[in-house]
């Protein structure tokens, strides 16, 4: 794809007879956030794993700015990655330690990554903690670190596998900020989550993966425009009398003011009929949010 700073053609990962990820291709564009959804097992932590050059895929490849991370490591200084579970910093090192390590390991000298790494200990208020070894501090501490360390060389690609785990209401808007302003100054963003108002508010993009499979990739607001479909909610000035309420039952309007009705325009004008003269305060078409479009891809199957 044009100009995308991370891509990724065909990749296939087995574990024994599983096939946890088949045939996945993506991109990530700079400036733009990609959910990546998909449930429990779906293959999202083994698709990053890939991309971020921890796993080897069996088959396909990556391209971080044009190099192939896994010929070309050094390319990884350009990509920054949170991943499931406790392995993204060392435990037995202090958070400015962690930082000031991973800063100079990707590029920066070590007056810069000291500098940057106390100014992200501040932002994220760990900074009273810079000195007390990982293994001691609370899990969300522990999460919030592992999102530094993805941030402190300030790459251009970055990957989050759940960075929002754990943490606390304040810190997970923190973050959600934050990768807005990321996003905004241009860098290109993965972000893998089961809070799906978290992905509608963050996302451009939207992938979803089930059983291994990229299923979905779309613009976000062409797929909720897509699923909201014929999908009517109408609000009346009072409740009806029996009579039509039992009317617009039949024809399968559901709910009691705001009404939820799904049918095509032809439809909606019986329903219309039945209410006549009944005032009408709003008739609207309703909007799909992802959680909708998420169960009606992959929830029942
Ligand atoms: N190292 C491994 N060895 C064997 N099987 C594995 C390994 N890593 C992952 N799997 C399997 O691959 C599948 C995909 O796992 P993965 O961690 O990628 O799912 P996920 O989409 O991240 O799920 P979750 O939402 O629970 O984090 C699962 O069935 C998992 O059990
Ligand atoms: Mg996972």
């Amino acid at each position: 794809m044009e100009n995308a700073l991370l891509e990724a053609h065909g990749l296939h990962k087995r574990f024994g007879a599983l096939e946890a990820v088949r045939n996945v291709s993506l991109s990530l564009r700079p400036g733009e956030v990609l959910a990546f959804l998909g449930k429990n097992g779906a293959g999202k932590t083994t698709t990053v794993k890939i991309l971020s050059s921890l796993l080897l895929p069996d088959r396909g490849e990556v391209r971080l700015l044009g190099k192939d991370p896994f010929k070309d490591p050094w390319a990884l200084r350009h990509l920054g990655a949170v991943l499931e579970g406790n392995r993204n910093v060392y435990w037995r090192l202090t958070p400015l330690e962690n930082l000031v390590y991973f800063g100079v390991a990707r590029g920066l000298c070590l007056a810069s990554a000291r500098k940057r790494a106390l100014a992200l200990l501040e932002e994220y208020g760990l900074l009273e903690k810079a000195q007390v070894e990982v293994r001691h501090l609370s899990r969300g501490m522990q999460q919030k670190l592992a999102l530094l360390q993805a941030l402190i060389h300030d790459p251009e690609v970055l990957l989050l596998d759940e960075p929002t785990l754990g943490l606390d209401v304040e810190t997970a808007l923190l973050v959600q900020e934050k990768v807005r302003a990321l996003a905004r100054a241009g860098k290109a963003l993965l972000l893998t989550t089961h809070q799906l108002e978290v992905a509608e508010a963050l996302a451009d993009r939207v992938a979803i993966i089930h059983r291994g499979e990229v299923v979905l990739v779309e613009d976000k607001e062409r797929l909720l425009a897509r699923f909201a479909g014929n999908h009517y909610v109408l609000e009346l000035e009072s409740s009806p009398p029996p009579a039509v309420l039992a009317r617009l039952r039949a024809l399968g309007v559901e709910g009691e003011g705001p009404f939820l009705f799904r049918g095509d325009g032809e439809a909606l004008w019986q329903v219309l009929e039945a209410l006549r003269p009944l005032p009408l305060r709003r008739v609207a078409r309703a909007e799909a949010d992802l959680l909708e479009v998420f169960l009606k891809v992959v929830g029942h199957a």
